[in-house]
C-alpha cells in the first residue's frame, strides 16, 4: 500500500488570513493530507488564544478534504517528525520574508536532515497581507472583511470596546 505524504504548514495564525488559507488550498492539492500546525508561540504574544486560532482554520476548512488543524508547542521538525510528515510549507509573500525563512529553513534542517522545507507563492492579491496588519487595520475599526474569513471578523466585533 502507497504511504500517505503528508505535509506541515506551521505558523502562529494570530488570526488566520485569506493569504493563508490560499496556501492551504494550493498545499493540500501535492500531498496526499496537510496538518496545519498552529504555534502556541508566547513569544508573539498573540492576541486570539490557541483554541480560537485552531478553530478558526477549522472552520474555515471545513470544505477543503485531507486538510486536519492541530496546535503545537515544541520544535517544529519534532512536531514534523512525530506526524510521520515529509515536508514543511512556508509561504512567501516578498522578498523580504526570504532571509528570515532561508535561515528557518536550513536550521530546520540542520535539525532534521530528512524534512524538506517548500516555499509557495500566494495569490497576488494576498501577497501584502499579514496578520498584524489585520489586527492594526481592525483595532482602527477598518474594513478587513475581504482579508480574513467570515468567524475572524465576527471574533474582532467581539473584542472591539
Ligand atoms: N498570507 C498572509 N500572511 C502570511 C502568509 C500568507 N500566505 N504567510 C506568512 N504570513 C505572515 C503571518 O501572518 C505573520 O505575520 P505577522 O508577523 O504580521 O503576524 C508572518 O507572516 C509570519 O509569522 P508566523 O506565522 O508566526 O510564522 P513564522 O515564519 O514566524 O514561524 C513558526 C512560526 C511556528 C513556524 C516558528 O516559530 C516555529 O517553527 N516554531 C516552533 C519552534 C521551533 O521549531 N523553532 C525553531 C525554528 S528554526
Amino acid at each position: 500500500m502507497k504511504t500517505k505524504r503528508i505535509a506541515i504548514y506551521p505558523g502562529t495564525f494570530d488570526p488566520v488570513t485569506n493569504g493563508h488559507l490560499d496556501i492551504m488550498r494550493r498545499a493540500v492539492s501535492l500531498f496526499d493530507h496537510l496538518i496545519v500546525a498552529v504555534a502556541l508561540n508566547p513569544k508573539k504574544n498573540p492576541l486570539f488564544s490557541i483554541d480560537q486560532r485552531v478553530s478558526f482554520i477549522t472552520e474555515s476548512t471545513r470544505n477543503i478534504n485531507n486538510i486536519q488543524v492541530l496546535s503545537f508547542n515544541n520544535l517544529l521538525v519534532d512536531f514534523v517528525e512525530a506526524n510521520k510528515a515529509v515536508a514543511i510549507i512556508k509561504g512567501l509573500r516578498a522578498v523580504t520574508d526570504f532571509e528570515y525563512e532561508l535561515q528557518m529553513g536550513i536550521m530546520n534542517r540542520n535539525l532534521n536532515e530528512s524534512i524538506e522545507t517548500l516555499f509557495m507563492i500566494p495569490s497576488q492579491e494576498f501577497s501584502f497581507l499579514s496578520s498584524s496588519f489585520i489586527k492594526e487595520i481592525a483595532k482602527h475599526g477598518g474594513n478587513i472583511g475581504k482579508m480574513v474569513p467570515k468567524n475572524v471578523v465576527s471574533a474582532f466585533k467581539k473584542i472591539k470596546p
